[in-house]
């Protein structure tokens, strides 16, 4: 039998774009209005039912500009929904550790510690009753509801599965965050997507990302069934047919506390412009998405609406003491680039694919005080090892600074600070830090799943029949 590397090398890089839930290649075009369900599974001839009607609204990432009803629908599992469902015992056997212990039993390495540990999430948040997620997001609410009443409709002769939460997230008025920034700019080019040529016909979308700027990451880093980053296959869940073109997504529910934030830098700054840069200086780009690196001084919208430019820089030469972008800023830490090309740290085995959908309400420009809303982002992490790429990225550089040379200083935006950590900006002649910065995001919930591609969700649904 051929071992994996051989298998790897041996594939034409072609991925099967018709057998891939378009979201996981795809941008979602912009403006759009959305929802995440979770479903349990009481009866798994019931749940199978389910899926095999569901599968014909999941949009491929060749349908992705012309899905079913207008509206984009993905399907993903956990470990508990995959056993629900009646999935073999020796397939389950398959699946990593990290998998199938969910993101609940792994809040130590994530940092969920505090207010933010599993005791306090939102139920059912990380229980093992979420068993199916879906996702729907649609340009309008017409198409929206057009496609939530087919979903409906076909579940509704279905007693043993239940709809058992909704979290609605779109995109808010300003298209950017609840901290004032645009997001969703630094992706992975990944290998074989046509991602590139397919952008175009994007329209809406804010950014379709262009290849050139940053290398390109082998496909099988965020599917399964293509060589990895080793020249490998990632391990795969067996039989293959379950695996091919899936991947695992860490869902997270991140509640921001936008008034605190605002708060912290008013006190920490003398004007609003210093505000302003303080805060560029913790995510590592401007509110407009322009870089540091490259717009060290004030926000350049334009090099922010370029799609050239926008994504166009490195920090080993341009920046290597991060005096334009801190060390420990959110981006420079969540993808560092070329920045550790003096170490043995291989970046592009840490890199996956984000995508992050605000919820609830904005808290009006200017307010410093909590309203009590329940507002932050749905931050979703898509990659073949949850371990290597998401828990690394969480326990490794967001919640440690050594491999920056910042000891335990922590991310300013995602880290778990609890009052007592510090920011380090460096300038000459004197460097700034900022002291007892509190905790931004507080994790409110997640779960680990498996996104499988389209046969797969289809063998699943014919098990037993
Ligand atoms: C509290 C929730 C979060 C907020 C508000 C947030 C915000 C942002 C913003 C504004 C950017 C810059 C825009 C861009 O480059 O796309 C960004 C980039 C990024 N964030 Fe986050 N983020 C959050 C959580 C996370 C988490 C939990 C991770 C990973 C575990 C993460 C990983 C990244 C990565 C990889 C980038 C792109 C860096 C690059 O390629 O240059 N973010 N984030």
């Amino acid at each position: 039998m051929a071992d994996s590397a051989s298998r790897a090398e041996e594939q034409v890089l072609e991925l099967e774009l018709d057998d891939i839930q378009g979201t996981l290649l795809r941008l979602r075009p912009t403006p759009f209005t959305g929802a995440y369900f979770l479903l349990r599974i009481d009866d798994p001839a019931d749940g199978r039912q389910m899926l095999a009607r569901l599968v014909p609204l999941v949009a491929s990432a060749t349908q992705w500009w012309d899905p079913p009803h207008r509206a984009w629908l993905s399907v993903a599992l956990s470990y508990s929904g995959l056993r629900a469902l009646g999935v073999p015992q020796e397939s389950l056997d398959s699946f990593p550790d990290a998998f199938r212990e969910g993101m609940a039993a792994r809040a130590e390495q994530l940092g969920d510690t505090g207010g933010s540990s599993p005791e306090h999430w939102d139920a059912p948040l990380g229980s093992a009753d979420a068993h199916v997620a879906v996702s729907v997001f649609a340009p309008d609410a017409t198409a929206m509801e057009s496609l939530l009443e087919t979903a409906r409709e076909k579940l509704r002769d279905l007693p043993g599965v239940s709809v058992i939460y909704r979290l609605d997230a779109s995109a808010l008025p300003t298209k950017r965050t609840h901290l004032g920034f645009v997001d969703g700019i630094g992706e992975p080019d990944i290998e074989g997507s046509g991602v590139a040529s397919l952008a175009q016909g994007m329209g809406g979308g804010d950014y379709g990302y262009l290849p050139g700027f940053g290398p390109t990451i082998k496909a099988g880093e965020f599917l399964l069934g293509y060589a990895n980053e080793m020249g490998r296959l990632t391990p795969m869940p067996q039989p293959d047919v379950l695996s091919r073109n899936g991947t695992y997504v860490a869902f997270r529910k991140l509640h921001l506390r936008v008034a605190e934030y605002r708060r912290y830098l008013k006190d920490n700054a003398s004007s609003p412009e210093e505000e302003e840069l303080l805060a560029a200086k913790m995510v590592g780009r401007w509110p407009s998405g322009a870089p540091l690196v490259l717009a060290p001084e004030h926000d350049d919208p334009a090099i922010a609406a370029d799609p050239h430019r926008v994504n166009d820089f490195t920090y080993h030469e341009q920046d290597p003491e991060g005096r334009r972008c801190p060390l420990g800023a959110h981006i420079r830490r969540m993808n560092p680039r070329d920045a550790l090309a003096d170490s043995l740290v291989d970046v592009k085995l840490h890199r996956a694919l984000r995508r992050g959908t605000p919820y609830g309400p904005m808290l009006p420009e200017g307010e410093l005080e909590d309203d009590g809303a329940e507002r932050g982002i749905v931050f979703i992490f898509m990659g073949t090892d949850l371990v290597r790429q998401f828990e690394f990225l969480k326990s490794r550089w967001a919640n440690d600074g050594d491999f920056v040379g910042l000891g335990n200083e922590k991310d300013p935006i995602v880290g778990s600070n609890d009052g007592t950590g510090t920011f380090t900006i460096p300038k000459r002649p004197v460097r700034r830090r900022l002291q007892q910065l509190p905790r931004f995001a507080v994790t409110k919930g997640g779960e680990y799943l498996f996104m499988p591609g389209i046969r797969a969700l289809k063998w699943i649904a014919e098990r037993g029949t």
